[in-house]
C-alpha cells in the first residue's frame, strides 16, 4: 500500500507515519516544510520525504497522488489565533490548497482520507454532535474566527459532491481537541499561536501567567493522540467499506471546562516537575485575548457511536493520563 501524507511533520502526520511505517509492505510519501518531528523516519527506505510548501510543489504533489492508494492531506493552519490575525492565510492554505488536492484525487480516482474538524459544529446547541444530524452553527461574517470552520465545512461539502457526481471515494474524520507530544511547539505556543494545552504548558515552563479566557467556563472534550491514530489506522485498513462515511474521533468522557484543565495541568506539573511554578492564573475576556474577530464555543461533545459501531473503536486514554503524557513530553 502506498500512502501520501501531506503535512507529514505535523502533529497528526508524524504520529500517523510512525505507526503506518511499521506495517510491512507500506510505503509512505511525505511532504512538509519542516522535518524535526520525523528525523527517525528519514533513513527508512519505505519513507520518501519531500521538503517544501504544498503551494510551491504542484508537480510533486500531483505525481505522488497518481502513485498512491491513499491520500491524507493534513496541511492546514489549525490555531485559533491565526484565524483572527491572518484569515486570508487560513483560507489560502486550508481551503484553496486542499481543494486542488481533492480535485486531483477525483481526477485520478484515488481514495482521500480527509481531516474535517470538530470546529464545523461551531456553536451548535445540539447536545452531543452527530456527523449526520447536527446543525452546523457559526457567527457573523466579520467574526473571522469562523473562517477555519467554514473553509473545512465547504471542503466537506465539496468532497461529498465529488463523491456523488464523480464517484470520488472518501472518508471524513473530525478530530475533537486531540492532544499529545508534538502538538505545536513551545516557542509558537508562547506567542499564543498554539492550542490551549500547549499555550498553558509553555507558560508553566516559562513561569508566565496562565490565562483563562472568559474565566475558563467553556468546555472541550480532549482526546489523546494515540486514540486518534488508532482510529485512523482502523479507517485506512477498512477503507473499502467506509466510503462516504464521516467519523467524529473524540473522547466524550474527557469533556471538561478549561478551568478544570488548568487545575489538572497544575497538579501534574507539581508532581512531574522539580521546579515550582511562580506564575499566576489570570482571567481575560475573549476580546482582550484574541481580538474582536473572535467568538468562543461554549461546549463541544462528540457522539462517537458511528466510530464505535463501524470501526470497533473507542478511546482508552483518560484525561489525567492524556494531560500527564503531553506535559511530560514537553518537560
Ligand atoms: C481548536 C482549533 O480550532 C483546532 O485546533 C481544531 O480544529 C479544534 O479546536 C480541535 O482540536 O478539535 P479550540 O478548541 O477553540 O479550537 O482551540 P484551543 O486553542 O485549544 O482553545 C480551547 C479553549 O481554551 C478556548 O475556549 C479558548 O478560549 C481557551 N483558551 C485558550 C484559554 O482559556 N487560555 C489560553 O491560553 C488559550
Amino acid at each position: 500500500m502506498k500512502i501520501l501524507i501531506l503535512g507529514v511533520n505535523g502533529f497528526i502526520g508524524n504520529a500517523l507515519a510512525n505507526e503506518l511505517i511499521k506495517k510491512r509492505g507500506t510505503k509512505i510519501y511525505g511532504l512538509d516544510v519542516n522535518n524535526q518531528n520525523i528525523k527517525n523516519l528519514l533513513l527508512n527506505k519505505n519513507f520518501v520525504f519531500k521538503r517544501g510548501l504544498v503551494e510551491k510543489n504542484d508537480k510533486w504533489v500531483e505525481s505522488h497522488i497518481k502513485k498512491s492508494d491513499v491520500i491524507i492531506p493534513l496541511i492546514a493552519i489549525a490555531t485559533p489565533k491565526v484565524y483572527v490575525t491572518d484569515p486570508l492565510k487560513v483560507f489560502q492554505l486550508d481551503f484553496e490548497s486542499n481543494l486542488k488536492i481533492i480535485k486531483w484525487c477525483s481526477k485520478y480516482k484515488k481514495y482521500i482520507l480527509f481531516p474535517s474538524t470538530s470546529e464545523v459544529y461551531g456553536m451548535s446547541k445540539d447536545g452531543k454532535f452527530n456527523e449526520y444530524k447536527s446543525n452546523l452553527v457559526v457567527g457573523p461574517v466579520h467574526k473571522s474566527r469562523w473562517i477555519y470552520s467554514t473553509s473545512k465545512q465547504l471542503l466537506d461539502r465539496v468532497i461529498i459532491a465529488y463523491g456523488e457526481q464523480r464517484k470520488l471515494k472518501y472518508t471524513l474524520f473530525r478530530p475533537f481537541n486531540w492532544i499529545g507530544p508534538k502538538l505545536d511547539t513551545l516557542e509558537r505556543a508562547q506567542l499564543g499561536n498554539g492550542r490551549v494545552l500547549t499555550i498553558m504548558i509553555s507558560n508553566l515552563i516559562k513561569n508566565k501567567n496562565i490565562t483563562l479566557v472568559n474565566n475558563g467556563i467553556q468546555k472541550r472534550s480532549f482526546t489523546y493522540i494515540d486514540d486518534g491514530i488508532d482510529a485512523l489506522l482502523k479507517i485506512i485498513n477498512n477503507r473499502n467499506k467506509l466510503n462516504k462515511k464521516i467519523f467524529n474521533i473524540g473522547n466524550p468522557k474527557n469533556n471538561i471546562s478549561i478551568k478544570k484543565l488548568s487545575d489538572i495541568l497544575l497538579n501534574e506539573y507539581r508532581i512531574n516537575s522539580k521546579v515550582e511554578y511562580r506564575g499566576k492564573i489570570v482571567s481575560k475576556s475573549e476580546k482582550s485575548f484574541y481580538g474582536s474577530a473572535y467568538q468562543d464555543i461554549s461546549q463541544r461533545v462528540p457522539d462517537i457511536s458511528e466510530a464505535k459501531k463501524l470501526l470497533g473503536w473507542k478511546p482508552k486514554f483518560n484525561l489525567r493520563m492524556s494531560i500527564a503524557l503531553t506535559l511530560k513530553s514537553f518537560l
